[in-house]
């Protein structure tokens, strides 16, 4: 079993996405499964022009960027994995650019003539190899209301029927920044639910090289609030409360 983990983070490695991608990966590999992170972030991937030239007689499904830049590469590299890990920090409420970019872009892979209509969308030809794998979907953010994320799961699952393939875990991380190494002694003291959060990301990993897919309990705690929700009940009421939490967070002191 090979995975393929797609990156989109702007921050790439030094960002929370890579680690929470890296202890995945530790569980997939003690399992026996390759494992392989690309960061969008190092590769050079243009936006689609929305030129259609891919789709002409003439250049048929060759995009203009073809050896011009670097998506040809990670398609070759989706096409060989079993499994892909598609990993986005939210940026205002979806996901990020890098993302969508590389997204966009697997339209030139894609013969758009083809159309037919199944289930209520109109599909049409993609290249099974690269789009109709089975994947995960990472979705990290710093905020701890569901809106903020929503927007991206929902894509993923209309992803999924429109490529006609299956999603085969979400993991939600929000409060992504309690989970920066910085401090990480202490702040597992004040949270004591982050290292069961690591210890889900590594199940994770272990369960998509054994039966390729992530287990509900297993999503579940990986995406665990680890802030205690009453307390984020307060947060959402009472402006002052936040503002005063935030001051607390911000102090290093806290962290001591
Ligand atoms: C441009 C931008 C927009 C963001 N928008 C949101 C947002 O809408 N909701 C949220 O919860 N976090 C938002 N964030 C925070 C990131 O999702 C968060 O810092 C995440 O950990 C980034 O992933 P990374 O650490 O792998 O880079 C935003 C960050 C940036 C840079």
């Amino acid at each position: 079993m090979k995975l393929l983990a797609l990156n989109a983070s702007h921050r790439g490695e030094r960002g929370i996405t890579a680690r929470l991608l890296s202890r995945l990966g530790e569980g997939a590999q003690q399992a026996g499964a390759g494992f392989e992170t690309l960061s969008l972030a190092r590769l050079k991937i243009n936006r689609c022009l929305s030129c259609h030239q891919c789709q002409e007689d003439k250049n048929h499904l060759q995009c203009v960027y073809n050896d011009k830049d670097d998506a040809r590469f990670v398609f070759d590299r989706m096409a060989e994995a079993d499994l892909l890990i598609f990993a986005t920090p939210i940026y205002l409420m979806t996901m990020s650019g890098l993302m969508k970019n590389l997204l966009d872009r697997t339209y030139s892979t894609m013969d758009i003539s083809e159309v037919r209509l199944m289930g209520g969308l109109i599909h049409h030809h993609v290249n099974p190899a690269i789009s109709r794998k089975p994947f995960v979907t990472l979705l990290v953010c710093s905020n701890l209301e569901t809106l903020s994320w929503r927007n991206a799961a929902e894509y993923f699952r209309i992803y999924a029927r429109f490529m006609e393939t299956r999603q085969v875990g979400l993991l939600v991380r929000n409060a992504s920044e309690l989970f920066a190494a910085q401090n990480a002694e202490a702040m597992q003291r004040r949270f004591p639910k982050i290292p069961q959060v690591w210890a889900a990301f590594e199940q994770a990993g272990r369960e998509l090289a054994e039966r390729g897919a992530v287990s509900r309990q297993t999503a579940r705690r990986a995406s665990q609030e680890v802030i205690p929700v009453p307390f984020f009940g307060l947060l959402k009421r009472l402006p002052w409360v936040r503002r005063r939490v935030v001051q607390v967070l911000n102090d290093p002191s806290f962290w001591e």
